[in-house]
């Protein structure tokens, strides 16, 4: 991705390999401001503030966060209590784990004093196998926004997306965004409306960045007004991210993807979840029953975080004095709602039977 013409990944190691640096999205839209993290502090600070958010964002941060904490104390103990940290920052991305698990598995064999180097290694492949994916996912979307197209001469293609599963969610394209940002660079005329995203706001303040950024036309709405757009033929088809997906095909993703999901079934609207191999959890089927589901402080409902008229950036206070407020992160879509699964190996339905003909090796 290009933000103001110069290439960017989201993440990436400086300084001969005693730092990586990432884009505090705290801060955007209303300021590109880069920070680097250090130590394994660092990491779990930026993972749980969301300096970093976004499934496979979040597990590339994970990764770098192990070698980061081996700089300091590489032995086993050190080892495992860094995981622990880490895991235990955003509980619903399996991303996170996954990658952590990724650096022990390689890292454990070897003599303490190769292990923060090895880390920094397995942190650097798992960043390009993510770019490698997102591209790939980005392809095989792009095949059925192209084919929504042929259906629809002389009109613009209009996807609805909710959250932020773009660029700013992975480490390069996105996974829900990248079909988008590959089809409107083959000149196929997408539109996305894009969901605001309560209680942080990531589809107003990251996904309308970003597309921005990429030139991409889009439509901020209140997350209420997707169904309404559904019911009146304005949204062609749904793509959303996932933060853990079951073997089964059940869709954890931001809080009210679910609604969307039923908006679009109601209204027969395609609903596709996009996804890398990472964001599948082989060990859980039941999605409901199964997913961890963040439970988020309320001060994210309380407060809104907007620039002012005269340019000042504030968070301001919507709630009543002693209203009380709950926050739950994530959603469970059940698979029945969804019309299929777009990974970096191709599209599938959401099912067992779908996802293992991808994966044979799970
Ligand atoms: O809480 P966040 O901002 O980390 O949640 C992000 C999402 O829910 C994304 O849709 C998901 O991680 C997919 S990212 C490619």
């Amino acid at each position: 991705m290009k933000v103001g013409g110069k290439h960017y990944r989201t993440i990436y190691p400086v300084g001969d390999g005693g730092g990586v640096e990432v884009i505090d999205q705290t801060r955007l839209p209303h300021e590109f401001a880069l920070v680097q993290l250090h130590s394994l502090d660092d990491a779990v600070r930026a993972i749980a503030d969301m300096v970093v958010r976004g499934a496979p964002l979040i597990g590339a941060t994970g990764a770098y966060g192990m070698a980061l904490g081996l700089l300091s104390d590489a032995t086993t103990p050190a080892l495992e209590e860094a995981r622990r940290r880490l895991v235990a920052t955003r509980p619903t991305a399996v991303n996170l784990r996954w990658a952590v698990d990724e650096v022990v598995a390689t890292v454990a064999p070897l003599p303490v004093a190769e292990r923060a180097a090895a880390a920094f290694a397995c942190a650097a492949e798992l960043c390009d196998e993510d770019v490698a994916s997102c591209a790939a996912i980005g392809e095989y979307g792009k095949q059925i926004l192209a084919e929504l197209a042929r259906k629809n001469p002389g009109r613009r293609i209009n996807v609805l997306t909710h959250c932020n599963a773009g660029w700013l969610a992975t480490v390069d394209y996105g996974t829900a965004l990248a079909p988008i940002y590959k089809a409107h660079d083959a000149g196929i005329p997408v539109h996305v409306w894009v969901d605001e995203t309560r209680p942080r706001n990531q589809g107003a303040s990251l996904t309308a960045w970003e597309l921005g950024q990429h030139g991409v036309p889009h439509t901020v709405i209140a997350d209420n007004a997707g169904g309404h757009l559904m019911q009146h033929g304005q949204v062609d088809a749904c793509i959303v991210g996932s933060d853990r997906t079951t073997a089964a095909g059940d869709v954890g993703n931001k809080i009210g993807t679910y609604l969307k999901a039923l908006a679009a079934h109601d209204c027969s609207v395609p609903f596709y979840a996009a996804l890398t191999g990472p964001t599948i959890d082989w060990t859980i089927t039941d999605g409901l029953a199964q997913i961890p589901i963040e439970e988020r402080s309320a001060d994210e409902v309380r407060w809104v975080r907007g620039r002012t008229a005269l340019g000042e950036v504030v968070a301001v206070n919507v709630l009543p004095e002693h209203s009380a407020a709950a926050n739950p992160g994530f959603d469970v879509t059940p698979a029945r709602l969804v019309t299929g699964i777009i990974t970096e190996r191709g599209v599938c339905p959401a099912t067992a039977a779908g996802l293992r003909r991808l994966y044979p090796e799970m």
